[in-house]
Order: structure tokens, then sequence, then C-alpha cells
């Protein structure tokens, strides 16, 4: 498991303020790769919006982005609950104001076979790594087309997985809601795209984060620690500077569906 105190820096290759006057929210900024990003984001310029739904680590992001001189805000949020995800975007709007950068990746992993009926580990999945994202993107997208039309970058990018393409046994409904999310962003430049509106994905292999944490099969809990010691894993800022770097790229660039993997990971 990583902890704020034992990520280790990648190098930074974005320089500068280029997010400055953008106001960002990004989901699941408690831990990991949402955290490592909303703090990147602050770096750059951006005023952030931190949701997810442990307060107190929250908290602790919003301290470290205005210790460094940021702008930040946390507040709570299960984005599985639509109407707290509405009520939230009301007070992103009033405090920061009109969101143009949405980092939709909140999200979990919980590995089983099939045949093992796990249907609360499926219910946790599709709630938080569908749902939870319509829910975004129901909330955001308003203010994301209004940025656009206003002549304002605008970007929506969401956090899917190398999984939603690989055939991994016991991963299939993480991968299928990774592969949910993948397509609909496809889905989503159809329409949004013509509004000037950048959808993009970031699909991450492995990354150290809390996320083997919560898987509660043992068998898959262990390959996945063993497969974090076993090689050279990115770090949540290797994955936060690359969602930088979709973000800093000029308005008329989308760089649509970034995969990173780790040098040595082979599957
Ligand atoms: N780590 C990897 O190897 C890897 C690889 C590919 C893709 N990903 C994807 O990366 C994303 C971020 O995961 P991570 O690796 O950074 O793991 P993580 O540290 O466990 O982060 C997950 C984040 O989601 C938040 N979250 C969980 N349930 C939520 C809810 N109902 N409402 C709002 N926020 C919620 C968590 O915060 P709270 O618990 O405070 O709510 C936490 O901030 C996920 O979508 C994951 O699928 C990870």
């Amino acid at each position: 498991m990583n902890t704020t105190q034992s990520i280790q820096s990648s190098a930074q290759v974005v320089s500068g303020t280029p997010l400055a006057g953008r106001v960002a929210v990004v989901t699941g900024a408690s831990s990991g790769i949402g955290e490592a990003t909303a703090v990147r984001f602050a770096e750059l310029g951006a005023k952030v919006a931190l949701l997810a739904r442990r307060g107190d680590r929250l908290d602790q992001v919003e301290d470290r982005i205005r210790a460094g001189g940021g702008t930040a805000l946390a507040l709570p949020t299960d984005v599985t609950d639509r109407a707290a995800v509405l009520a939230t975007a009301d007070r992103v709007a009033d405090e920061l104001g009109r969101v143009d950068l949405v980092f939709a990746n909140a999200g979990v992993q919980l590995i089983s076979g099939i045949t093992d009926l796990a249907t609360a580990d499926w219910d946790t999945q599709i709630d938080l790594n569908v749902k939870g994202v319509m829910n975004t993107v129901q909330a955001f997208v308003p203010s994301l087309e209004a940025a656009a039309a206003a002549g304002r970058g605008a970007d929506l990018i969401m956090t899917s997985s190398i999984a939603a393409v690989r055939i991994l046994e016991g991963f299939q409904v993480y991968s299928a809601t990774k592969a949910y999310v993948s397509q609909l962003a496809r889905l989503l430049r159809t329409e949004l795209g013509r509004k000037k509106i950048r959808v993009a994905t970031v699909q991450p292999g492995m990354v150290d984060t809390e996320l083997p944490d919560h898987v509660t099969d043992p068998a898959a809990s262990k390959l996945m620690a063993d497969l974090l010691t076993q090689i050279d894993v990115l770090s949540s800022e290797d994955v936060a500077e690359t969602v930088a770097f979709l973000s800093a790229v000029p308005k008329h660039v989308n760089l649509t569906e970034i995969t990173m993997l780790p040098t040595e990971q082979i599957i």
C-alpha cells in the first residue's frame, strides 16, 4: 500500500502554470491517482475541487495543496449518490466557479471468479465504476458545455484501465466496467467533440495505490500484492503527470486514449 508520505516522485514534464484560470473537479481525490492528480493540477495553476468519501483524507489533500500555494476545496461526496453529486456540483460552482476540467477517476477493483457469485462485489464495482462515472458526467457536462461555448478549454478525462482490453481471469466484472468507460469516452466524443469538449481516457497498467487493499478474495489480493513487488510499477505521480499533460496541450489537440504500462508489465 502506498501513502502520501511514501509516494515516489516521477519526472515532471509539464512546467509553468498552463492550468491557470481553470476550475477542476477530481473524483477519488482522497488517495492514489486522484490525490496525485489533484495536487498536480493545483501546482499547474488550477483551482481544484476534491471529491471522495473520506473527508479526513480530503482535508489532508486540501491542506497539502494550500501549503503549496494552491487553491483546493474538500467536498466529501459519494459519487454513487446522484443527488449528492449534483449538490456538490452546485457548491463547486458557487465557491470555485465554472468547472472546465473534470477527472472522473474514482473506481474500485474487486477480483473473483464468476462462479463465486460475489454479487455484492459486482454491485459495488458497477455502482461506482459505471454509475458513479455517469453521475459525474450528468453533474458536470453542463458546465463543460458552457465553458467550451465561451471559448475556453473543456476537458472530461476518465480513468479506465488496461483491464478494459486485456483478458484476465477473475477480472470479468472489473474489466467490463472499464471497457464501459473506454467505450463511453469514444461515444461521448461523437457528441461533445463537435462542441469543443475534449473527452479522453487514461488506461494505466499496474499502479502502486490502495486499489488492491479492497480486494476481498485472498488469492487475488496476494496475486496483486506480489505483482507490486515483482516489477517496477507505475506511481500515482506517473499517471498524474500524464493526465496533466492531456489537460495542458492546446485545446484543439485531444490525446484521446493513453495506455501506460510499467515497462516490465507483460500482461
Ligand atoms: N492502481 C492501479 O493499478 C490501477 C490501474 C488501472 C486503473 N486504475 C483505476 O484508477 C482509479 C483510481 O484508483 P487508485 O488506483 O488510485 O486506487 P485508490 O487509491 O483506491 O483510489 C480510489 C479512489 O476512489 C474513491 N472512491 C471509492 N469509492 C467512492 C465513492 N463511492 N465515491 C467517491 N469516491 C470513491 C476513494 O476514496 P474514498 O474511499 O475516500 O471514497 C479513492 O480516493 C480507479 O478508477 C481504478 O480503477 C487503477
